[in-house]
């Protein structure tokens, strides 16, 4: 039902100008006193030869009332339109109930694919909350992509290879043992990899052996590849307790090794076209022409880099998933990096480098002093997601103690906290970390929009003998309020808000569209009697319960996060 465009088809009869015209320039009040919509007759003015005032007058009196308008009122030039609050509700609560959980979902990405290159920490550093904002926010595109039909293909692009890891294994030798790298996981590797450095400094042949070990990897030395290999299991397995813990997952764990042995032919084809020159040594791809600095491909020590290694895996993902896009998530400071192999792929011919699209975030920062660490700078991503559910576990001790699982909720809204808090702006602006923000209950969060949910979910189990298909066929003719009108227009506008989520790559405009979802709901419950009101009406309002809960639990699914039915 597309009211607006009833309303024009409508003018249109009584005036004779084209509907689409019309429609164009048909507003929505910013105060409802004035109507759903208005319609302002100035641009008339000249095709009818008549004052405004006078236009809205005579089309008023002989416009037909479409279908979903009760009421229509002239004030000076404007008409004003007044929906026909039942029959709106009706349209929009049966809608959400039949199609339930996949209210909003579509098909309009069927047939395409998606590829999503995001989380890819480095392995044998900490994962910290800088990766956080990658893997939230690559997940919440996947699941919206996922939800609107497109095939999505999940990739771990992790930080797997290069000449990091003959430094590795260099300090690993002289200074490392199995003992302590089994007992300390990556915070053994990350203490023998400084030392490198502090060594290094002094004693450049370090740097020299490094080399040589990565070389050995690179030629499938068995001795270097069976160490780099045991780095890279006590690394998935560290972060896959957090994956686990955020409910994240991938389709593919395609790091830079995985690319390993693909990158000659690339080489070779770049040399083939002329793009590479060399210089000092190394071999670049210029890209003054572009006025960047040059892409440079292989060192000067023969080894090759990490643009080499995305040049090469997306020939390898178009060659593979034939995707429509390929989309990259990583902090802006990446930026370069990317417009720089993308002009790469360009100079090769191939016209699909248009659809390598890379989404770039802001920063975390900290609220100084409120996020405690035992590491300095660097906050681990498990710290900060324990500490996050100890938070919460505090605030329902205080407000709830007596809630039955009260860790499985803590949990589910503590990392759903720090989930939300990060899709809450649009991607590029800095997250500041701040738990009594986080943590309101009564704020633009993921626990009021959780807690809104659960509210929805306790009313409607006391009354348990309301069934989905009493409520789908329940009298709607008393939901003529505004707070009933408000809730079902933000209930229509959901399956829209999803589309814009993935057209523009922003969840945020999901995550508050939920959050307004969670105040009309609340000002609705506030405004209206449920349980306590007449037969006819509890089970409209009832619907209007249902529906809610129902958008909400969806919606949250969408961002990556859980709704518990109690907290
Ligand atoms: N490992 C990189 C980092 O931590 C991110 C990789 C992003 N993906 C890519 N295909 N370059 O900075």
């Amino acid at each position: 039902m597309d009211l607006k465009l009833e309303i024009a088809n409508s003018i249109a009869a009584a005036c004779g100008v084209a509907a689409d015209e019309i429609a164009a320039a048909i507003e929505v009040p910013a105060n409802s006193d004035m109507g759903d919509y208005a319609y302002p007759c100035f641009k008339l003015a000249k095709v009818l030869r008549k004052a405004p005032p006078l236009i809205a007058q005579e089309i008023g009196e002989k416009l037909q009332l479409p279908v979903g308008i009760s009421e229509m009122k002239i004030v000076g030039a404007y008409i004003n339109f007044f929906m026909d609050k039942p029959f709106y509700a009706k349209q929009v609560l049966q809608s959400v109930l039949e199609q339930g959980a996949d209210y909003g979902k579509s098909e309009k990405g069927t047939g395409k694919t998606i590829v999503i290159d995001y989380s890819s920490p480095n392995i044998a550093k900490p994962f910290h909350v800088g990766h956080l904002r990658s893997t939230v926010i690559g997940n919440a595109l996947y699941q919206i992509h996922r939800a609107l039909g497109y095939h999505c293909v999940g990739i771990n692009h992790l930080g797997d290879w290069g000449t990091q890891f003959g430094k590795l294994i260099v300090a690993y030798k002289k200074w490392g043992s199995q003992e302590a790298v089994e007992k300390d996981g990556i915070q053994e590797l990350m203490r023998i990899y400084v030392k490198f450095h502090d060594e290094a400094a002094n004693e450049p042949a370090l740097e020299d052996e490094a080399r040589l070990w990565f070389v050995k990897m690179q030629d499938g030395d068995t001795e270097a590849l069976t160490l780099w290999k045991w780095f890279y299991d006590i690394s998935i397995r560290e972060f896959e307790r957090v994956y686990d813990m955020l409910g994240v997952k991938f389709d593919a764990y395609t790091g830079e090794s995985f690319y390993n042995d693909k990158m000659a032919p690339v080489v070779e084809e770049l040399e083939q076209k002329g793009l590479l020159v060399e210089s000092e040594g190394a071999k670049i791809v210029d890209l003054s022409d572009e006025n960047m600095p040059p892409c440079l491909i292989i060192r000067k020590d023969g080894g090759t880099l990490y643009a080499t290694r995305d040049i090469t895996a997306a020939l390898y993902r178009k060659k593979t998933y034939d995707f429509d896009k390929c989309i990259y998530l990583t902090a802006l400071d990446q930026n370069l990096h990317f417009a720089q192999w993308f002009a790469v792929i360009h100079k090769m011919g191939y016209d699909w480098y248009q659809d390598l699209i890379h989404v770039p975030f802001g920063l975390v920062s900290l609220e100084s002093g409120k996020l405690s660490t035992r590491h300095g700078n660097v906050v681990l991503m498990e710290e900060l997601l324990h500490q996050a559910i100890a938070e919460t576990q505090k605030i329902i001790e205080e407000k709830n103690p007596s809630l039955p699982d009260k860790e499985t909720v803590a949990q589910k809204v503590g990392i759903g906290a720090v989930i939300f808090n990060d899709l809450y702006n649009t991607r590029i602006k800095d997250v500041v970390f701040s738990w009594e923000r986080m943590l309101n209950f009564d704020g633009e969060t993921g626990p009021y929009v959780q807690y809104t949910h659960a509210r929805a979910c306790s009313i409607l189990k006391k009354v348990p003998d309301c069934k989905t298909e009493d409520l789908q066929t329940a009298s709607f003719a008393k939901l003529d309020d505004e707070a009933t009108l408000q809730v079902c227009k933000l209930l229509e506008a959901f399956p829209s808000k999803i589309e814009d989520a993935a057209a523009k790559l922003e969840p945020y405009l999901l995550t508050r569209h939920l959050v307004a979802i969670a105040q009309a709901f609340n000002k609705f419950y506030h405004d209206n009697p449920i349980l306590n009101s007449a037969d006819d009406v509890r089970f409209a309002r009832l619907a209007v319960v249902l529906a809610v809960k129902t958008v909400l639990s969806s919606g949250l699914a969408l961002l990556g996060i859980e709704s518990p039915e109690q907290m």
